[in-house]
């Protein structure tokens, strides 16, 4: 018999830390400036060095991301993240006066493929977005700033239920044209399985490469693994992920947090694929961020990992 399921697993991955933004933004217990620094600090010596850090959108909608100026202000002028790319979340270009005077080097803009997410989500359709993300990666440009480009609700809508891979090549196109380095394609909601999934993959191939993406899953249905390890068969080797599994989208109804990056970390070193990170350092960033959240982390395995230590 045959057997060609996970025959062809890379010798290593590629991991982007969302947690202090997209873990963070959904979370009620507001965390002081000095615990966010730390946070990342701790993710960075972690082995994560592609961490999404803040986001510069209303602070009346996202309150826990109103002081990202001043984060990013604490970071660029810490020498441990040389080398480190540090991500922040913009959304127009007001966001992007922001990222501009507190002097960030990364970008990543937002879309989606529903009008009514991105309506609830940014006040802006699809297309109107597109034209607002044109006017910031212009800008990003000339500053020689990197823009990294997010498509949500690639696998189902909060309100619009199924999307259309049509919208989602359309819109993925379009990205590429105005320059993004990559795409993350974003399960905002948690609903995708691997049959999808799969299907998802095979679809884009026939137009991008697969270097062009990164899959971003949240776990609200316990899938996110699934969902990874399908990718990983289809040929990806890019994924977003968050420490402890925090997060969650405020405008994707039900939207829990981002798979746990501990679960990636034991799904792919485990099965001897490299990652990047150092456990144990990761353990201790996420136990100290958990406890000021006072709240337990979703992943099984950094529960297993802090009683055993394997
Ligand atoms: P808006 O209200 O449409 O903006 O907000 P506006 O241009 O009409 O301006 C209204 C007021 O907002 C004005 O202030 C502006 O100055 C101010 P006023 O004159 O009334 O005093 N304003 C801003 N203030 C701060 N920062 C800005 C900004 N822009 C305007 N950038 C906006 C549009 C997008 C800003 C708003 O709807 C917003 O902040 N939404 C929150 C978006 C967000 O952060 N969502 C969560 C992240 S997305 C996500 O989680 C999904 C992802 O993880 C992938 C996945 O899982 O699928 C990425
Ligand atoms: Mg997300």
């Amino acid at each position: 018999m045959s057997n060609k399921i996970l025959k062809n697993l890379p010798p290593k991955v590629r991991i982007v830390e969302v947690g202090p933004r997209d873990g963070l933004q959904n979370e009620k217990t507001i965390i002081s400036l000095v615990d966010k620094f730390n946070f990342i600090k701790n993710l960075n010596a972690a082995g994560l060095h592609e961490i999404e850090a803040n986001s510069f959108v209303r602070a009346d909608k996202i309150p826990q991301m109103k002081d990202s100026v001043e984060l990013y202000e604490l970071l660029k002028n810490d020498p441990s993240f040389s080398g480190t790319r540090l991500i922040s979340l913009v959304p127009n270009m007001k966001g992007m006066e922001a990222a501009l005077n507190a002097g960030v080097q990364d970008i990543a803009v937002f879309t989606s493929t529903s009008n009514t997410f991105n309506q609830k989500n940014i006040n802006a359709t699809i297309d109107e977005s597109l034209v607002r993300i044109e006017e910031v990666m212009k800008v990003a440009a000339s500053n020689k700033i990197r823009t990294r480009g997010y498509i949500s609700t690639v696998f189902g809508c909060p309100y619009e239920g199924k999307t259309s891979l049509q919208e989602l090549n359309r819109v993925a196109h379009k990205l590429q044209d105005l320059g993004v380095y990559e795409i993350s394609l974003g399960d905002t909601i948690g609903i995708a399985n691997p049959k999808q999934v799969t299907e998802v993959i095979e679809y884009l191939s026939k137009d991008f490469t697969l270097d062009f993406f990164s899959m971003h899953f949240h776990d609200t249905r316990g899938m996110a693994v699934a969902n990874i390890l399908a990718s990983l068969e289809m040929g990806m080797t890019s994924f977003d992920s968050s420490a402890g599994g925090l997060g969650g989208c405020p405008y994707a109804i039900g939207a829990s947090g981002n798979v746990a990056t501990e679960d990636l970390y034991f799904l792919f070193s485990s099965m001897g694929i490299e990652t990047g990170i150092d456990i144990k350092k990761l353990a201790v960033a996420t136990s100290l961020i958990l406890s000021k959240l006072n709240r337990e982390s979703p992943s099984k395995y950094l529960k297993a990992y802090l009683s055993s230590g394997h």
